[in-house]
């Protein structure tokens, strides 16, 4: 059954008509053309395709968008202050955490909620924190470097960015 929706992403209103079994991820990436959200294994294993719904951060293949109506939803697009980068994209960016980049996003969703859940997390906290996104070219090591760098840079921000 096709429904109209209103879904609030990156603080803008979108409404359209969708089928009753489009995943979150398939209106975002097919209809939206948010393309930093990505699909890989499509079942919830790899958080490539995280989106935060609320601050916190979901698998969106996992989610139906007919579900997602009335939440706050941040995808990649929605960080930074357009030509500028986030701390947090600044911080992967410095410490080489990334290569092919497939992953970046939902990593750095998943950074986002984590530093404004826990401003200062133990690298024990940040490995569970981000234990749902997968990586196959870049090393952890890098990743966790990058974290403690996008929390300084943070710390160090006059205004929390958003
Ligand atoms: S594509 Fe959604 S978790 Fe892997
Ligand atoms: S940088 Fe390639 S999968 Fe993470």
């Amino acid at each position: 059954m096709k429904r109209e929706i209103t879904l609030n992403i990156n603080d803008r209103d979108e409404t359209l008509v969708v089928d009753d079994a489009e995943t979150l991820l398939e209106v975002l990436r097919d209809r939206l053309k948010l393309w930093s959200v990505r699909e890989s294994c499509g079942v919830g294993a790899c958080g490539s395709c995280t989106v935060l719904l609320d601050g916190r951060p979901v698998s969106a293949c996992l989610l139906l968008a007919v579900r997602s109506t009335g939440r706050d939803i941040t995808t990649l697009e929605g960080l930074g202050d357009g030509q500028l980068l986030h701390p947090i994209q600044e911080a992967f960016v410095s410490e080489r955490a990334l290569q092919c980049a497939y992953c970046t996003p939902g990593f750095v969703l998943s950074v986002k909620a984590l530093l404004d859940e826990i401003p200062n997390p133990s690298d024990d906290e940040i490995r569970e924190y981000l234990s749902g996104n997968l990586c196959r070219c870049a090393g952890y090591a890098d990743i966790l470097r990058a974290v403690h760098l996008a929390r300084e840079k943070i710390s160090r921000a006059p205004v929390k960015p958003e």
